[in-house]
């Protein structure tokens, strides 16, 4: 057997690779994979890397042998800067205490309340919607998952502040992404119009994260929302003490960036594929007049919505907003599909591949929820279907944004329909740090008439206008 596995050459010593790799990597990844297959090896400038393709060698490389792995330090770095030591970037014992405390922030008892918060800044959002109107689906939904974060986050109305908190944290995302594409970093404070930008937006959210912990260090008392449970949180089966104001800074933030783009980012293009196939939202609209009958939906409400679940998690199968796993370092050696990786080779992982391989999702590039069906859905291999990741360090905030997907679509097809508008083109993806329609998603909205039985009493809100 070969030292390695296969994989392309390249002659300026992998330099091409990483300029491809930066330009195009959803093309490469794919051209990798169904050219080379379930394990590929390729060069890029010194690194050695290596491309998993295969579930069962996905699920070692996330679960049985995620120890001999961690994220590198040169794309943990440009994110350092804003999260400090949060969950997505910290390591070992200290990761595994910080998940502990973080983990009953998202116990499903707590997500009434976050349900409750979803609905009713959906409806807002629906209120100052007009019939005929064009609008940007992607921004849209971006404002939406923003101001629920840091409603059910923090406590706060950012309604006046979302344009900034927005700009803020579109520019941290972006810095992220382009920094951890090039071989070298630039420090943070030299006087280029980029790093002022980044500094701009690293205060803008900091300014706020520490103005909310202080107010509620002086305050006390569990107000409900996902930042008291980090205060109040205490390391039972650990040192039996809590976070320092540091520590429950860095998790605040790092929920707050990591809680919202990916979720809007599976809206937009949910929006686009129900948008594309009217029968499929025939049958959501069904269900969500079926289930809420004109009235506000609420957390009980989400387990009697399955079809909206399945047309999100297909959605999330055809673009995954995470189109990469963070990058995984070798610590220590290890045997991987019979060969040893060596220390210091990065692993990559691409839902996006996986996703649309025909082995594990025949006919891949159908949009077709019903592989999400009870009586389907064991046809997928596990860790064939990875769009939180997997093993331990699988996203915390799965369950909470299934939650508020489900619902905010119940709640919009409860009111409107959307269509691609007339001058919307292609719709192209643009792997950022979440994967985003190209230029945002323009449709336009047809208000349609409800079926009768406003349910006033639960919630509290209107009916529709006819
Ligand atoms: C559709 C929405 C979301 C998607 C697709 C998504 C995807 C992911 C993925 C793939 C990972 C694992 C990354 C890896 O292993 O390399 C992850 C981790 C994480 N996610 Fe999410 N996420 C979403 C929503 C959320 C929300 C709503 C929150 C919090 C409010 C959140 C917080 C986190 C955190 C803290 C981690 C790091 C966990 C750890 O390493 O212990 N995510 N997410």
């Amino acid at each position: 057997m070969s030292a390695r596995p296969r994989g392309p050459k390249d002659a300026l010593l992998g330099l091409g690779l990483a300029r491809e790799f930066r330009a195009r990597p959803l093309q490469l990844a794919t051209h990798l994979a169904r050219t080379y297959g379930d394990l590929v090896y390729f060069r890029m400038g010194p690194l050695r890397a290596y491309l998993v393709n295969e579930p069962e060698l996905i699920h070692e490389v996330l679960s049985t042998r995620h120890k001999h792995f961690r994220r590198p330090e040169f794309v943990a770095g440009p994110l350092r800067a804003i999260d400090g030591n949060g969950l997505v970037l910290s390591e070992g014992d200290y990761w595994r205490r910080q998940r502990r405390l973080v983990q009953p922030a998202f116990a499903t008892g707590r997500f009434e309340a976050y349900a409750q918060v979803t609905v009713e800044y959906t409806r807002r959002m629906l209120d100052g919607w007009q019939s005929g109107q064009s609008i940007d689906a992607a921004e849209a939904m971006t404002r939406l998952t923003l101001e629920i974060i840091a409603k059910t986050l923090f406590g706060v109305e950012v309604e006046g502040q979302t344009e900034r908190l927005g700009e803020a944290v579109r520019i941290v995302s972006e810095t992220v992404v382009r920094e951890a594409g090039y071989p070298w970093h630039l420090p943070d404070w030299l006087p280029l119009a980029s790093k002022r930008r980044k500094r701009w937006a690293i205060r803008t959210l900091d300014d706020m994260a520490w103005r909310v912990l202080r107010q509620r260090r002086a305050s006390g008392g569990d107000r409900g929302d996902l930042l008291s449970m980090l205060l109040l949180a205490v390391d039972n089966d650990g040192d039996g003490r809590g976070m320092t104001d540091q520590q429950a800074r860095d998790e605040a933030i790092t929920l707050f960036n990591a809680g919202h783009d990916s979720t809007a980012a599976a809206l937009a293009w949910t929006w686009y594929l129900v948008a594309r196939h009217p029968e499929i939202e025939a049958r959501l609209i069904d269900e969500a007049d079926a289930v809420l009958s004109g009235r506000a939906a609420t957390y009980g409400d989400v387990a009697r919505l399955p079809y909206a679940e399945m047309v999100v998690k297909e959605s999330m199968r055809l673009y995954p907003p995470t189109w990469m796993l963070f990058p995984r370092e070798v610590v220590s050696s290890v045997e991987l599909g019979g060969y040893t990786i060596p220390p210091r080779a990065w692993i990559y992982i691409f839902p996006w591949v996986t996703h649309r391989d025909a082995r594990f999702f025949p006919d891949p590039d159908a949009f077709d929820p019903e592989r999400f069906a009870p009586t389907r859905i064991d046809e997928i291999p596990p860790f064939a279907y990875i769009p939180f990741g997997g093993g331990p360090r699988a996203c915390i905030g799965a369950g909470f944004a299934t939650m508020e997907m489900v619902l905010i679509l119940a709640t919009v097809l409860q009111r409107f329909r959307l269509r691609l508008a007339a001058d919307q083109g292609v719709v192209e993806p643009e792997p950022l740090i979440s994967i985003r329609p190209k230029g945002g998603l323009r449709v336009s909205l047809e208000h349609r008439r409800q079926p009768a039985v406003a349910d006033k009493d639960r919630s509290g809100g209107t009916s529709d206008p006819r």
